[in-house]
């Protein structure tokens, strides 16, 4: 293995060290680079830009793997609730069965929120997206916890605790029903789905396919590695921002719909195909257009150049739930159908095109009563211990200040003559 490599800028031998992680993945180490040579890199989208050293999750692109602290997802999604995932991503080991009731029960005690919120969310107008206002409140909560010390492990359970809270009431206000109350009884995710869907006027019916169902699709979103919004939040930790502060930025970052929203984006794209006549090649045919913006929504990925491995998941649990719930879902097997055809177009296969998360979490989503401008407001639910385990890293690595450099194509320097 090389320990360093060789630069030769105008005539000049330059050497720098190489850093290699766990699997001998490799990085030229850079950071004295403008220094010795008074040149930068450039790296758009930072493609092909390694911004840490971090040891919560791991994906394998060429392979299709996802590890969370070492583990496969495949083995964690079987034999682990989202719960201990959060434990796992939050502190780097599975809890033991005293550390799982210790951490659950913490959580409890924080399930409740200030009166407060409930008036501000009140006066939220009817239009909003929930998205929005989830980044909005989970900001507004800095108001509520300013006890809590950055060293304070509870500030994290804090908000596993209040994020479901916040998702349900946004989603109760949406639906015109009055705020649910987290019951002690019942598990983490029993809880958030009690919280989402019981009416006041009968007893909540527990569904344990439905529970078991979104505690996978949680655990399916809980990290992965620096994407768009967990190095925003990142981003926000190496400036000393506080913890909900920057959860509120990894929320808003998420929204965008190249990102978490394009599980949103996936169904109306489907809904639109169903519309116009089902005609799967013209849609394909548009994705493959330069001239037409349309992508196929839930393809594609920056690191996977083979099938996600939640995807494949995602597509079991959501055919497995379809067949319990006995619902006959025209969407479901539209998205197989595409699926199929994509994959055995050039185009796709080429470009190493395959279905991503967000391709199949809709229709999950969905089967359990969830409507569409709700689906990014799950993912954050689900992606929310990585956030946190992320901005925790920063610290403990104590990272600089991630401030990027540019080059600069505007004006020369010129004076002001007419004023
Ligand atoms: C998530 O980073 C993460 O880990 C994210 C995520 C997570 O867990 O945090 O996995 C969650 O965000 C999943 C991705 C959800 N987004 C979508 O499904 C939106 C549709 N997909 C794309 O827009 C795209 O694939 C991205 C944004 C996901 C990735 O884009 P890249 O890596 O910047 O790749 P690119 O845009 O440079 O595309 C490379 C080529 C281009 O063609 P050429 O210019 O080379 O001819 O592939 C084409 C693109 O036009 N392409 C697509 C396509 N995705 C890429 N063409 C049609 N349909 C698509 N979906």
């Amino acid at each position: 293995m090389c320990s360093v490599v060789f630069l030769d800028i105008n005539g000049c031998h330059y050497k720098f060290p190489v850093v290699y992680g766990t699997f001998y993945e490799k990085a030229i180490n850079i950071s004295q680079l403008r220094e010795n040579t008074g040149i930068m890199t450039f790296d758009p989208g930072l493609k092909n830009t390694g911004i840490a050293k971090s040891s919560i999750s791991f994906i394998d692109g060429e392979k299709g793997e996802l590890l969370y602290r070492g583990y496969p997802i495949e083995q964690i999604i079987n034999k682990c609730s989202f719960i201990e995932t959060s434990y796992l991503i939050l502190n780097g080991e599975l809890p033991n069965t005293a550390q799982l009731k210790c951490f659950s029960e913490k959580i409890k005690k924080f399930n409740h929120i200030n009166k407060e919120i409930y008036q501000i969310l009140d006066k939220v107008p009817d239009n909003y997206h929930p998205m929005g206002v989830l980044s909005f409140l989970t900001y507004v909560l800095t108001s509520f916890t300013n006890f809590i010390q950055e060293k304070d492990e509870d500030m994290y359970l804090h908000l596993l605790a209040k994020l479901p809270i916040l998702a349900s009431l946004i989603y109760r206000k949406k639906v015109g029903l009055p705020p649910s109350y987290a019951d002690k009884n019942m598990d983490y995710t029993s809880n958030l789905l009690k919280m989402f869907f019981s009416k006041s006027n009968k007893s909540y019916q527990h569904n344990p396919i439905i529970t078991d169902t979104l505690d996978k699709l949680l655990i399916l979103h809980a990290d992965h590695e620096q994407n768009c919004s967990t190095t925003t939040v990142r981003l926000l930790g190496s400036a000393h921002s506080g913890l909900f502060s920057s959860i509120s930025a990894g929320i808003s970052a998420l929204w965008g719909k190249l990102h978490g929203g394009a599980n949103q984006a996936v169904i109306e794209m489907l809904e639109n195909i169903v519309i116009s006549g089902g005609n799967i090649k013209k849609w394909i045919e548009k994705a493959k257009n330069k001239k037409d913006p349309f992508r196929l929504m839930g393809f594609g990925h920056r690191i996977y150049k083979n099938f996600d491995p939640r995807a494949k998941i995602a597509k079991k649990i959501a055919e497995n739930l379809i067949q319990e719930l006995r619902i006959v879902d025209p969407i479901l097997e539209l998205a197989k159908n595409l699926e199929e055809k994509a994959l055995q177009d050039p185009y796709f296969v080429e470009k190493k095109l395959y279905p991503n998360i967000d391709f199949y979490s809709g229709i999950i989503y969905q089967a359990i009563g969830i409507p569409k401008d709700m689906f990014t407001v799950m993912f954050s639910l689900g992606r929310l211990p990585g956030w946190m385990a992320h901005w925790k890293e920063i610290k403990l690595n104590r990272d600089p200040i991630g401030r990027p450099r540019q080059i600069y194509i505007g004006y020369k320097k010129r004076n002001i003559i007419h004023k």
